[in-house]
C-alpha cells in the first residue's frame, strides 16, 4: 500500500517541527517566558498564564474514543476550518497542484485552496439525481496528474444528503496512488450511517474531517478532528503552530466529553431529529414551500415560490436563515438551522399565510 505522504509538498516532508518548549510535569516552569502569577479571574485548572500543551495528548485521546479509532490516528484543531486548511497547505503547491470540489457544498474547502495558489476544479454533484456524487467524472479527473485532494461533503451542506457508499468507494478507488480523499462528516451524528473512518486503515490515503461544533454544542470552542494514517497526522502536526488549541476550550471540550454529558449530547442528538421531522412536514405544508429535501443534518433544504419574500418576513420577525437561491441546482432554496421547538413555531408561524 503506497505512502499517503508521498503526494504532499516535498518542503513540507523535509521541514523540520518547530521546537516548543518541553512538556513535563513535576517541574517549576522557567523555560517558557510565561508569568508565574494567574489573573484574578482566571477560573481554568492549568492556569491561562501559562502556555497550553502544546499538542494535547488527553484531548486527542478523548476525541480518538469518540470516534472509534487510536490515538495516533487523530489531530486535534480549531475546528474542522483549520483541518482543511492544513491539508491544503501541507498537500498543495501554489500554482501547480488541484482540488476537486463538489458544489453545491461547503465553501471553505474552495476558498482554503484559493489562499494557497491551488486551482479549485468544480465537479458538481448530480441534482437531478438527489445531489449524488459524479463518481465517474472525478474518477477521471483524478487521472490526471495534478489533482491533490477530493474534498467530499457526507452528508452535505446545503443539500443535506448522504453521499452513496458506492460513489465514495469508487472515487477512493480511482484516487489511491494520486490524491486524498477527503470526507468530511460534520454532520454525521444527525445520520444513520457509519464513518468512513473504518475503512482508513486499509485505504491511507482516505482522510476523515469531524467536529465538536455541530452534534456536541461547542462551536464556539473550535474543536475540530482530522482523522487519518498517522503518517499524515506527523505530516499536518508539524504545519499546525504549537499551543493551537486554547487551554479554556481544552478543557471545555473534555468535560463536554465526559460520559455524562456524551449520554446528554446523545439524547439532545435524538430530540433534534424528531424536530428536523416535525418541522421538515410543517414547512412541506405551507403554500409558500415548494420543496422541502430530505436531510441527514440539523438542517433543512427548502425551496420557496418566492425566497426574496420568504426571507424578509423571516427578518422581520427576527430570524435568520441562509439564502442560497440563485445558487445552481438551488434557485429558490433557503437553508433553515432545526432550532429549538419555540424557535421552529416561530419560523412556521411567521411564514403562515
Ligand atoms: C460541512 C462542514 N464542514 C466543516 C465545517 C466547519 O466546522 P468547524 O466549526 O469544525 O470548523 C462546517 C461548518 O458549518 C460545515 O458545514
Amino acid at each position: 500500500m503506497s505512502d499517503p505522504v508521498a503526494l504532499a509538498r516535498a518542503d513540507i516532508r523535509g521541514l523540520a517541527a518547530y521546537e516548543h518548549a518541553t512538556w513535563e510535569h513535576g517541574y517549576e516552569r522557567l523555560h517558557a517566558n510565561e508569568l508565574p502569577w494567574r489573573v484574578a479571574t482566571d477560573d481554568s485548572a492549568a492556569g491561562l498564564n501559562r502556555y497550553p500543551e502544546p499538542h494535547p495528548a488527553t484531548l486527542a485521546a478523548e476525541l480518538a474514543d469518540l470516534y472509534g479509532v487510536a490515538p495516533g490516528w487523530v489531530l486535534p484543531c480549531r475546528g474542522s476550518d483549520e483541518a482543511i486548511d492544513l491539508l491544503v497547505r501541507g498537500f498543495c503547491r501554489a500554482g501547480r497542484d488541484s482540488v476537486i470540489v463538489c458544489p453545491p457544498t461547503f465553501g471553505m474547502y474552495a476558498v482554503a485552496a484559493r489562499i494557497q495558489g491551488a486551482d479549485v476544479i468544480p465537479i458538481p454533484l448530480l441534482a437531478e439525481a438527489g445531489f449524488a456524487l459524479d463518481a465517474v467524472a472525478i474518477g477521471a479527473r483524478c487521472a490526471t496528474g495534478d489533482v491533490k485532494l477530493v474534498f467530499l461533503c457526507s452528508p452535505n451542506n446545503p443539500t443535506g444528503n448522504l453521499l452513496g457508499e458506492g460513489d465514495i468507494q469508487s472515487v477512493v478507488e480511482a484516487a489511491a496512488g494520486r490524491a486524498l480523499v477527503v470526507i468530511d462528516e460534520a454532520y454525521l451524528e444527525f445520520a444513520d450511517a457509519a464513518s468512513q473512518s473504518r475503512s482508513i486503515a486499509r485505504q491511507p490515503h482516505v482522510v476523515v474531517l469531524r467536529t465538536l461544533s455541530k452534534a456536541y454544542g461547542l462551536a464556539g470552542a473550535r474543536i475540530g478532528t482530522l482523522v487519518a494514517d498517522p503518517r499524515i497526522v506527523d505530516l499536518l502536526r508539524k504545519v499546525l503552530p504549537p499551543y493551537a488549541i486554547a487551554q479554556p476550550c481544552i478543557e471545555g471540550a473534555l468535560r463536554a466529553l465526559a460520559a455524562p454529558q456524551r449520554r446528554v449530547a446523545r439524547e439532545r442528538i435524538a430530540a433534534l431529529k424528531r424536530e428536523r421531522e416535525r418541522l421538515a412536514a410543517a414547512l412541506a405544508a405551507l403554500p409558500c414551500v415548494s420543496r422541502v429535501w430530505p436531510s441527514t443534518t440539523n438542517f433543512l433544504l427548502t425551496a420557496f415560490t418566492d425566497p426574496a419574500e420568504a426571507l424578509e418576513r423571516l427578518r422581520r420577525n427576527r430570524l435568520l436563515v441562509r439564502d442560497f437561491s440563485g445558487r445552481p441546482g438551488l434557485e429558490r432554496a433557503l437553508r433553515i438551522t432545526v432550532g429549538s421547538p419555540p424557535q421552529n413555531d416561530r419560523l412556521i408561524r411567521s411564514l403562515a399565510c
